[in-house]
């Protein structure tokens, strides 16, 4: 029997690579924003008939901007994933919900386990924070899977914002003492899709908390430097210079973890999932992008 998963936030990275995946007996159904508004949710009980699991993808994540518009923020990162929980429970269906790093502290070090006491500095690590207990309270079997520094070749992200800037300036300032594991969307949709699957396949599998990111660590400089070797490998013009700055030297509106790395190995423990190292998931990312991709 084909089983159907509603994922929202097809649009995203996460979600369009989702939705991508060719899983064997799954229907993934991944409304637009103009068909399933997070903001602004209809009755959910009617677009849940048949359904087997909720895989909310959908988030707002512009984390700068979420210092300007915390109740949009909210809305969509507290009180979506409230209601999505809650018709999860009443329908006996689980939710896999992605949360983020940056519901971590500011300072302290990582790789955090899933259980390190969170303590968001930001309006977006704030609202996520509360999203993921939301879901916890909410009845609903669930799986929160917290992931970091998402890249891929769709969508926004820091990977291709370098790649740009990089064909634009002959020098760059990236921000150098923030350490984190930058993940692959397409690896973390894998990932969850065997999450879900786990989930759908064994009433026994209990809820919890997983990490899931690339394998390694970096800096954003870090990222940006081996972002810019790969591209000049493929020919793209990169800039002559890369300065390693502070995050003192580059104030942004929200502030972020200065380590956010995640221990991965409770999802390796639990499903038997380990993600590959973050530069082989970047090289992939830059070479297709190139349109040098196997
Ligand atoms: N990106 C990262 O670096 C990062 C890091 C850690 C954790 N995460 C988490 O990973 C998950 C996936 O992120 P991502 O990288 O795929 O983000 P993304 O590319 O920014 O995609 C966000 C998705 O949410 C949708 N969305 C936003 N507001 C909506 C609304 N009101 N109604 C319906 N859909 C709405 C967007 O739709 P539109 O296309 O219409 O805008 C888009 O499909 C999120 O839970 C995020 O918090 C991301």
């Amino acid at each position: 029997m084909t089983e159907r998963w509603l994922v929202t936030g097809g649009t995203g990275q996460v979600g369009q690579a989702l939705a991508r995946l060719d899983i064997p007996g799954v229907e993934v159904i991944a409304p637009p924003r103009a068909e399933l508004d997070l903001a602004a949710l209809p009755d959910l009980d009617p677009l849940l008939e048949g359904v087997s699991a909720i895989v909310n993808c959908g988030a707002y994540t512009a984390v700068d901007k979420a210092e300007s518009e915390p109740l949009m923020a909210r809305a969509i990162n507290t009180a979506a994933p409230a209601r999505l929980a809650a018709a999860a429970a009443r329908m006996g269906i689980p939710i896999i919900h992605v949360s983020t790093d940056y519901v971590f502290p500011a300072d302290g070090h990582g790789p955090r386990r899933e259980d390190d006491a969170v303590a968001p500095v930001s309006v977006y690590g704030q609202t996520k924070a509360d999203g993921e207990d939301a879901v916890r309270a909410s009845g609903a079997r669930h799986a929160i899977v917290r992931t970091a520094w998402v890249v891929s070749a769709d969508g926004a992200n820091f990977v291709k914002t370098m790649l740009r800037l990089g064909a634009e300036r002959d020098s760059l300032n990236v921000v150098a003492d923030q350490r984190g594991c930058p993940t692959h969307a397409g690896d973390l949709a894998a990932a969850l899709a065997a999450i879900t699957a786990r989930f759908t396949g064994d009433a026994q599998q209990a809820s919890g908390t997983w990490h899931c990111s690339n394998s390694g660590e970096t800096t954003w400089h870090g990222l940006a430097t081996h972002t810019f070797a790969v591209a000049a490998d493929c020919g793209m013009k990169v800039p002559a210079q890369v300065a390693a700055i502070t995050t003192a030297e580059y104030p942004t509106p929200a502030r972020r973890p200065a380590d956010s790395r995640l221990d991965c190995s409770r999802l390796s423990a639990d499903f038997g999932i380990a993600l590959r190292p973050w530069q082989d998931a970047v090289d992939e990312i830059v070479r297709q992008l190139a349109g040098r991709a196997d």
